[in-house]
């Protein structure tokens, strides 16, 4: 997309107002960093990435930590340093330091020297999720993420062909989701992390016409199986949009993490482990998000294999959404999910060329790919080859 300097905001202007909607605010931001990337000088640009952006998520957390986001939203207005100190019951000189380091960062606003408020995105830090997911970061993610250049320097600088930098981290043998089936807590906060994640993206429902599904569809079978869908957000995001559904609507994964889903009632729980056959037979459709990316091609085949036996010919679809990585325009998101998949999984992120041979490779027709307008997911709608 072309943007026109000229059209672009004053640093003060509302920005509510440039991008009327999400998709057109999502590609405003996109062009507003390429630019930046272009006018930082190289030294400012390697400050701002291993230096100013670290500390500006330690002040957050140190916020989170002492509950400042919680106690400035609880007024409305502004709160002065000494208020906000004497609320907090800390010396107001070190609240003043963390302030002003949320405010550089805009993730508070700031009038004059001394009063302060709440953002929208100060607001979304209180939600537990974005809690757990930030305490994830800080306990399992940034100290594992610091080991992987040794980590792949100790292999010889290749791709690793299976897991093991996560497992050199946690001086185990297990998987990371065998490692948090046994850290409950860790668990929770992994889930406020997938909560991230998805938050990002598009909702799927926007993105794919799911009202195809109840056309024609067996209302007295299953509609909609999401598989591994963790929290449950996609599911849940499905009957919001039709309330009336019948048919069955099914949650599986992990027995501990489809027990601790957040679930609309009229959905059901499954615990399912996705390389085992799957139990529901014919659904209209079967969801997959954000889930082969966590595995070879080898694994990919072994899963979708599984969900092909279930699948009535004509009739059921596989949903796959993921993100897909160009080698043209290469994004920031899905090029560091690449290199966290690749040492964590031995895996990676896929072209849209890569996804395709996939899933020939398995006998599933790829029908139609719909592209996120806002970032480099794709929501892949799949048949089996008749
Ligand atoms: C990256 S998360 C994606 C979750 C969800 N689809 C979403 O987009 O938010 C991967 C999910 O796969 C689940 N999972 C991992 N191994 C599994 C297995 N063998 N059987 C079932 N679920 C599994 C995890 O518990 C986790 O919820």
């Amino acid at each position: 997309m072309c943007v026109r300097f000229e059209k672009l905001p004053a640093e003060d202007d509302s920005l509510q107002e440039v991008g009327r909607t999400n998709t057109t605010k999502a590609q405003l931001a996109a062009s507003a960093l390429r630019l930046n990337q272009r006018l930082e000088l190289p030294w400012q640009r390697i400050a701002r990435l291993f230096y100013a952006e670290p500390f500006l998520a330690i002040s957050i957390q140190i916020a989170n930590h002492m509950h400042l986001f919680k106690t400035l939203h609880e007024q409305e207005g502004s709160r002065t340093v000494d208020d906000l100190a004497h609320s907090l019951g800390r010396d107001p000189s070190f609240i003043r330091r963390i302030l002003r380091s949320l405010s550089a960062g805009k993730i508070l606003e700031q009038h004059g020297s001394d009063a302060y408020f709440s953002t929208p995105l100060s607001e979304v830090l209180l939600v537990p999720e974005a809690v757990h997911a930030i305490d994830f970061l800080f306990e399992s993610g940034y100290p594992y993420f610091a080991l992987i250049p040794e980590y792949i320097q100790s292999i010889g600088f290749v791709s690793p062909a299976d897991q093991g930098a996560w497992q050199n981290f946690r001086k185990t043998d297990m998987s990371i989701y065998e490692w948090l089936d046994t850290h409950p807590e860790e668990m929770m906060n992994f889930v406020g992390l997938m909560k991230v994640w998805s938050e990002s993206q598009e909702p799927w429902i926007e993105l794919y016409p799911a009202d195809s599904l109840l056309d024609s569809a067996d209302k007295q079978g299953t509609i909609l199986v999401d598989v591994a869908g963790g929290g449950g957000r996609d599911i849940n995001n499905f009957l919001g949009r039709y309330p009336q559904t019948a048919g069955r609507l099914v949650l599986q994964d992990r027995p501990e993490e489809v027990k601790a889903a957040k679930i609309q009632q009229g959905i059901e729980r499954m615990p399912h482990d996705i390389f085992t056959p799957q139990p529901i037979k014919a659904a209209r459709a079967y969801f997959l998000h954000s889930i082969l990316h966590n595995y070879t091609d080898e694994r990919a085949r072994d899963l979708l294999g599984h969900l092909k036996k279930s699948m009535n010919p004509g009739y059921s679809k596989v949903l796959v959404y993921e993100d897909t990585v160009s080698n043209q325009d290469p994004k920031e998101l899905s090029c560091g999910s690449d290199l966290v998949m690749m040492a964590t999984f031995g895996t990676g992120a896929r072209t849209e060329l890569d996804w395709e041979l996939l899933f020939d490779s398995v006998g599933l027709k790829l029908n139609k790919t719909f592209r996120s307008t806002r970032g480099s997911q794709c929501l892949m709608e799949l048949e089996l080859v008749t």
